[in-house]
C-alpha cells in the first residue's frame, strides 16, 4: 500500500491481501491513529470499520447495533446488488432470543462431547483417504472441507452431504461473491427443499440426533419451532458450520506447518492441543468483518456512529490488538490465549456451534498428526495466496506433501 491508509479521507475496504504483512501494518496503523475509520465498500456505500478489541466487543455486545443489515438504509455489502440478504427470522430480536433458547437446549456442549468418538473416526477415515492421494495435494479441498461436511451429517443424523453441492449453496448464500440474485434464490430454494425432505424423513424415522431433538423442542410447551423455523435452523447450522470450520482447520494446519518447533512440541505433547486450537482461532483470519446496523446514534470512544450507519467489526484486527494481548503477531500455542477472542463473535449472536467447531478441529488435527508424521507444505509459505473479501477470506489453496 503506497499511501498510508490513515491519510485517506475514506479508504477503500476490503484492504488488499496480496501482502499479509502490509495488511497487518495497515490495521496496526488504524488501531493506533484512527480506530474507527469510515471506509468505502466495493458497492460505493460507506461504513465504519471497528479495528480495536474493546470497541469490537462493545459493538457486538450492544443491542443498538442490530444484525439486521437487510434494512434499506444499510450499506450494500455485495457489489452490484440492490441490498443485503438477511434471514428475516434472525433479524427479529424477540424471535432470535426465543430461537437461541430452544436451540441451545437441544445442542449443549455435553451433547456435542458425546460425538467425539464418531467425529474422530470420520477424521481418521478422511486422513486415510488423503494418504491414498497423489502428492502434492490441496489440504483445504482434500481434507479440511470434507470434515465439516461429514461432521454436520453426523450431528444432524442425515446422509453424508455432497460437499461440493453444499459448498455451492453456501457460497451463493453466505459470501460476498457476486452471485446474482437468481443464483442465490436458486441456492436458497434448493437448501429449503432439501431440509424439508430431511424433516419429513426424521418424522417418519425418529432417531436421537440434533434434528430429532429440534423436532422434540418444537413439540415442547415452552416454545414451538414451526416447520419453516426448523428448516431455517437446519440451513443456519449447515451454512454456519461448513466454511468456518474448514478454514480454521486448514489454515490452522498451515500455521502449525509454518512453526515447525511448535508443531514438534504438539506432536510430542497432545495436551497442548486445546491451547493450540484457541491460538489458531485467534490468529487465522476467516471472516473479514462482522456487519452491524446502528439503530440509533452511538458514541464509540471519540467517534459518533450515526443512526442508520453500517458498522463492520474487523475481528482479525481486534484479535491482534496490542491493547488486548501481548505480542499479538506472535503465534504461540503455549500462550494462555483468552477464550474471549472474537473468532466465534460475542454477545447475542455468539456462535451457537462453538463447541462443535472445537470438537471437529480437535479431531481433525489429531487425525492429521497421527497419520502424517512428515506432513509439510509443498510450496514456500509466501507462495500460498489469500483472498480478502468483505465477508469471506482465506487461503486459496494449501498444497501439502508428506
Ligand atoms: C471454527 C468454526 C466457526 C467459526 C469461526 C464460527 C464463527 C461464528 C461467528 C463469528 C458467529 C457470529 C456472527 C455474528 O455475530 O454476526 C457465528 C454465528 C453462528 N454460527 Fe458459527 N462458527 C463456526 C462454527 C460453527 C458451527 C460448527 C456451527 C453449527 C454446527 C455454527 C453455527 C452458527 C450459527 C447458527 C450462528 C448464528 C447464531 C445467531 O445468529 O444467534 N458455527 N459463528
Amino acid at each position: 500500500m503506497d499511501e498510508p491508509v490513515t491519510t485517506k479521507k475514506k479508504c477503500p475496504f476490503p484492504f488488499d491481501a496480496d501482502d499479509l504483512g502490509a495488511l497487518a501494518r495497515t490495521y496496526g496503523e488504524l488501531r493506533e491513529h484512527d480506530p474507527v475509520p469510515e471506509v468505502t465498500l466495493p458497492s460505493g456505500d460507506t461504513a465504519y470499520l471497528i479495528t480495536r478489541y474493546a470497541d469490537a466487543q462493545a459493538v457486538l455486545g450492544d443491542r443498538r447495533f442490530s444484525s439486521d443489515i437487510g434494512r434499506p438504509e444499510a450499506a450494500r455489502l455485495r457489489e452490484g446488488s440492490d441490498g443485503n440478504f438477511t434471514n428475516p427470522y434472525i433479524a427479529d430480536r424477540a424471535w432470535h432470543l426465543r430461537w437461541r433458547k430452544l436451540l441451545t437446549r437441544a445442542f449443549t456442549p455435553q451433547q456435542v462431547e458425546t460425538m467425539r468418538e464418531s467425529v474422530q473416526a470420520i477424521a481418521h477415515e478422511l486422513a486415510e483417504e488423503l494418504a491414498g492421494r497423489e502428492r502434492p495435494v490441496d489440504l483445504l479441498q482434500a481434507f479440511a472441507f470434507q470434515l465439516p461436511a461429514r461432521g454436520i451429517s453426523e450431528l444432524l443424523g442425515i446422509p453424508v452431504l455432497e460437499q461440493r453441492q453444499v459448498r455451492g449453496w453456501v457460497d451463493a448464500l453466505a459470501t460476498s461473491r457476486e452471485a446474482d440474485l437468481a443464483e442465490r434464490a436458486e441456492a436458497g430454494m434448493a437448501m429449503w427443499q432439501y431440509s424439508l425432505g430431511l424433516i419429513a424423513d426424521k418424522r417418519a424415522h425418529p432417531g436421537e440426533h440434533l434434528i430429532d431433538r429440534l423436532i422434540a423442542v418444537h413439540d415442547d410447551e415452552d416454545g414451538k419451532l414451526s416447520e419453516d423455523e426448523l428448516v431455517m435452523t437446519i440451513i443456519a447450522l449447515i451454512v454456519g458450520n461448513n466454511e468456518n470450520t474448514a478454514r480454521q482447520l486448514g489454515q490452522g494446519m498451515f500455521l502449525l506447518l509454518n512453526h515447525p518447533d511448535q508443531l514438534a512440541e504438539l506432536r510430542a505433547d497432545r495436551s497442548l492441543l486445546p491451547g493450540a486450537i484457541e491460538e489458531i482461532l485467534r490468529s487465522t483470519p476467516v471472516y473479514t468483518a462482522l456487519p452491524r446496523f446502528a439503530t440509533e446514534e452511538v458514541q464509540l470512544g471519540e467517534k459518533v456512529i450515526p443512526c442508520n450507519a453500517t458498522v463492520l467489526v474487523a475481528r482479525d484486527s481486534a484479535q491482534h490488538d496490542e491493547r488486548w494481548i501481548d505480542e499479538p503477531h506472535t503465534f504461540d500455542i503455549r500462550r494462555k490465549t483468552p477464550t474471549r477472542h472474537l473468532a466465534f463473535g460475542h454477545g447475542p449472536s455468539f456462535c451457537i456451534g462453538a463447541s462443535f467447531a472445537r470438537l471437529q478441529m480437535s479431531c481433525g488435527f489429531t487425525a492429521l498428526l497421527d497419520r502424517f508424521p512428515d506432513l509439510a507444505l509443498a510450496v514456500a509459505s509466501e507462495e500460498v495466496s489469500w483472498t480478502y473479501r468483505l465477508l469471506g477470506s482465506g487461503a486459496k489453496t494449501i498444497p501439502v506433501t508428506w
